[in-house]
């Protein structure tokens, strides 16, 4: 049987009071609508389709084209209406539609599959995932005849007295057969709401005597819909917890989870050790055994095994490897790799830098667009002076260069392997291999110089 998704965000978000589509807002690094799309490409499902509104430009942009089929619903006329709206992307597919909420980040796959194997178990033309919810408001509630069987769905706004006490729930989450698709024609638009109800599609079926079912395996906090800021935040922390819990059972040690923050992509290896204060974003991967200590941010970065980065220090689009230690208060621009057992200390920056094995650059440098052998010794207070103004150049230091303190490095320039750059020197022509470059001015002595001086004053 096949199987293709439909998740609806074309909805306008007006509560969330912000110019962002809702379904653009972020929760740990990712889109509401991309963290959703990562649980549902997890069901390996054979197409997915997601319908917007007005703003499906922006939302492909932000959101990508792979593995997607975008839909417009030119008007947001309502759930039942933004599935017909996807419609025409899923001609000819005859098999189970999932349809689901863009605004439910938190669906997990593991229950999406679950989910997906009941309703083909029991044989339905129409399974609706359902939960008990402590505060049932906010969603439809799922009506049952005496014998159990589903019935419909009734959102807050259509409830009489004794439906609105039922706290069984409808979570956004369906799978709808040839036979339940058949009748999403058939949904007429609710009057009190002038809106097309996807949820009609319950009583619809079971008046046609279709074999529907709510199975009410979800947990509240997996369902919850986000239409606020509040509720956003309610849910960033629910996603922060259950990402450090899971990193935890893969062996990680969190020297105080409350105060670290961890983007969903983030991958972190067994026996490192993360300190407080401490907030990997985006694409980042942390080694086995590394340490990071506190206050440092790293995104979308390699942190090699047993690699060490010290407080307060900042890692964007850069590589540390194996061993290597960073820190403290060290900023490694994008395109920087520290290679293994190299060591980068505190007040040093780098951009676009290549720093190879075993390499130093132990205190108050800044070194950009350079590229730098194994075993060099980069001297306090060096610099690479690579923009003229104009345009950037590269400097080379090759293998086991020493460069002395407080050198200026004029780009491009090469420093031959083996050189040594006498402390103080500025280099503006390349220095052959082994050579020693000195270009400070030779130190005079004026004798009794002082005295002079003094007696001048009086
Ligand atoms: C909906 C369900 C409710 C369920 C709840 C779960 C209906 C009528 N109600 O209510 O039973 O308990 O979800 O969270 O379906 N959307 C469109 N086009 C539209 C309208 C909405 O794509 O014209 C999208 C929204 O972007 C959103 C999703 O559909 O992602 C749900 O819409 P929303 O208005 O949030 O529905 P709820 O009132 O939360
Ligand atoms: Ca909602």
């Amino acid at each position: 049987m096949k199987t293709a998704v439909v998740i609806l965000a074309a909805g306008e978000g007006t509560r969330m009071k912000s110019g962002l589509p809702k379904v653009l807002h972020r929760i740990c690094g990712q889109t509401m609508l991309g963290a959703v799309i990562q649980s549902v490409r997890r069901m390996r499902p054979d197409g997915i389709v997601v319908v917007a509104g007005r703003h499906l430009g922006r939302i492909r942009d932000e959101v990508g084209t792979d593995g997607l089929t975008y839909a417009l619903q030119e008007e947001p006329l309502g759930t039942g209406h933004a599935v017909v709206s996807a419609m025409s992307s899923l001609e000819g597919f005859s098999g189970d539609l999932v349809v689901l909420n863009g605004d439910s980040p938190l669906v997990t796959a593991g229950t999406l599959r679950k989910f997906l194997r009941l309703h083909r178990q029991k044989k339905n033309d129409l399974s609706v995932l359902s939960f008990i919810a402590g505060n049932p408001e906010a969603y439809g509630r799922v009506v049952r005849q005496q014998n159990g069987a589903l019935e419909a769905i009734v959102e807050e706004k259509d409830a009489d007295r004794s439906q609105k006490e039922i706290t069984e729930v409808n979570s956004g989450v369906y799978v709808l057969g040839p036979g339940a698709v058949g009748l999403l024609g058939a949904i007429r638009v609710n009057p009190l709401k002038k809106e097309y109800y996807l949820t009609d599609i319950v009583s619809l079926s079971a008046r046609k005597g279709l074999r529907s079912s709510a199975f009410c395996i979800g947990r509240e906090e997996e369902f919850m819909g986000i239409n606020t800021r509040d509720e956003l935040r309610r849910a960033t922390r629910i996603m922060r917890r259950d990402i450090i819990a899971d990193l935890t059972g893969k062996g990680v040690e969190f020297v105080d989870p409350e105060t670290v923050y961890i983007d969903r992509a983030v991958r972190i290896g067994s026996g490192a050790v993360i300190y407080p204060n401490v907030c990997l974003q985006g694409e980042t991967s942390v080694g086995r055994e590394a340490v990071i200590y506190p206050n440092v941010r790293v995104a979308d970065s390699r942190i090699g095994n047993r690699a060490v980065i010290k407080d307060s220090t900042v890692i964007e689009k850069c590589e540390v490897g194996e061993a290597a230690a960073v820190g403290p208060f060290a900023h490694l621009r994008p395109g920087s790799v520290v290679g293994p057992d190299a060591r980068i200390g505190n007040f040093v920056e780098l951009k676009k830098t290549v720093i190879g094995r075993g390499s130093k650059a132990s205190h108050l440098s800044y070194l950009g667009d350079a590229a730098i052998g194994k075993d060099v010794n980069i001297g306090a207070g060096t610099i690479t002076c690579n923009y003229d103004g104009f345009h950037k150049h590269l400097t080379v230091i090759e293998d086991g260069v020493f460069i002395g303190s407080d050198s200026q490095l004029v780009a491009p320039v090469r420093v031959g392997r083996g050189a040594y750059v006498g402390a103080g020197s500025t280099i503006t022509r390349d220095v052959p291999g082994e050579a020693l470059a000195l270009s400070r001015v030779a130190q005079q002595h004026v004798p009794g110089w002082a005295g002079k001086r003094k007696s001048k004053k009086k």
